[in-house]
């Protein structure tokens, strides 16, 4: 892949991709900005060399529609915070006439359809705004869209900083081991490409979050009334022939999905009929950080319980705060798992937080993304 370092951008007008799809309150009001922080040190790159920097950027997901709510402005005020210099924000990403300065926003990407389409015509318009096309967006390079694949047909085209970043901390071809793999989360489906993936490469794949539960019922074991993928359970049969692969020992089971609910902690066998499992057990919790002090590398993807209830977010606070405190290497996948550590303020206690959620998924699973493998060409 080529890089931003690899490329002589004196001088040149650089359109830049972005992933500033960060989250917003209902007031419209920007609640996280790592990933504009993330975005800077490419940004700042660029500036010291660049004559003029076109930034471009998709925000939640309007479908093709002009949503007033999504349009960049509060992000360009955020970045000019960030970045101590004037961001001119345009009105529209194409049929604009690109101003003489140094910063420029372009608007909301996927206000056009084009965009997802990955239409050659609109990639064309977005390559008319620079000399040098550079990717930094990796959440979202997994999707081959206009800005992300279809442009570098138009452009000399390379990596930025964060994704080359990106790309070292997930490649566990390298890494120091013992290697030890946290998968949680709801969905066996979504999460087996990656768990399949992994276990050849990993020391231990340790298993929580609501999948645990298609993996007791694919055992014939009674799962009460706890989430189930019965599509799944073949594949779950499957990964249990793996002896890597470390299951649970108890849970915590409530009598319906609430914080107010009955609860408590019962054996994965003894789960009662209609109890549903929402957290991992004391003793699970303690078995996983014995096991994570061996570690030199670890990875951690998936809520481990529904930590979205204060109730059942014990295993997942209990687990992030350990890990902030191991002397492993350890890298946080995105998604859940980094807003959890965000919400108990431990971001900075980590080798790397990934920006991607589902980008970094398939990042581990397939070694590319089809945005970081047309900049090999
Ligand atoms: C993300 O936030 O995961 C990325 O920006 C990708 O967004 P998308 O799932 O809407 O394509």
């Amino acid at each position: 892949m080529r890089t931003l370092t690899q490329v002589d951008i004196t001088g040149l007008r650089v359109l830049l991709r972005v992933d500033y799809n960060v989250p917003l309150d209902e007031r419209g009001e920007i609640i996280d900005d790592f990933k504009i922080k993330q975005s800077l040190p490419t940004l700042k790159y660029v500036l010291k060399r660049a004559k003029q920097v076109i930034i471009m950027s998709h925000l939640g997901r309007p479908e093709g529609k002009h949503v007033k709510e999504l349009k960049m402005d509060k992000v360009a005020l955020r970045l000019m915070k960030h970045v101590g210099k004037n961001v001119t924000k345009l009105d529209d990403c194409v049929n604009v006439v690109i101003p003489d300065e140094k910063v420029v926003l372009l608007e909301n990407l996927r206000f056009h359809k084009e965009e997802k389409e990955n239409n050659s015509e609109f990639a064309k318009k977005l390559a008319s705004h620079g000399d040098v096309f550079v990717n930094d967006a990796f959440g979202v390079s997994h999707r081959a869209h206009a800005s992300t694949v279809g442009v570098t047909k138009f452009l000399p085209s390379c990596a930025g900083l964060l994704i080359q970043k990106e790309v070292e901390n997930l490649d566990f071809s390298k890494a120091e081991r013992p290697l030890i793999v946290i998968v949680g989360g709801s969905k066996l489906s979504t999460k087996f490409p990656v768990m399949n993936s992994l276990l050849p490469e990993v020391d231990e794949l340790l298993v929580g979050g609501a999948m645990i539960f298609t993996f007791y019922k694919s055992l014939g074991l009674e799962i009460g009334g706890s989430m189930c993928e019965d599509n799944q359970i073949v594949t779950a049969k499957l990964l249990l022939n793996n002896e890597k692969l470390i299951l649970p020992s108890d849970v915590v089971v409530a009598s319906e999905v609430s914080e107010k609910a009955k609860s408590k902690t019962v054996e994965t066998d003894k789960i009662p009929k209609k109890w549903i499992g929402l957290d991992l057990g004391e003793k699970t919790i303690e078995d996983f950080k014995k096991r994570l002090k061996k570690a030199k590398t670890v990875f951690w993807n998936g809520p481990l319980g529904v930590y979205e209830i204060e109730k059942y977010a014990k295993a997942s606070y209990d687990l992030t705060k350990f890990l902030a405190g191991l002397k492993a290497k350890v890298i946080i996948g995105g998604g859940d798992s980094a807003a959890i550590v965000e919400k108990l303020g431990l971001r900075d206690e980590f080798s790397h937080v990934s920006t991607g959620g589902g980008a970094s998924l398939e990042f581990i699973q397939k070694g590319t993304l089809p945005a970081l493998e047309v900049l090999k060409n």
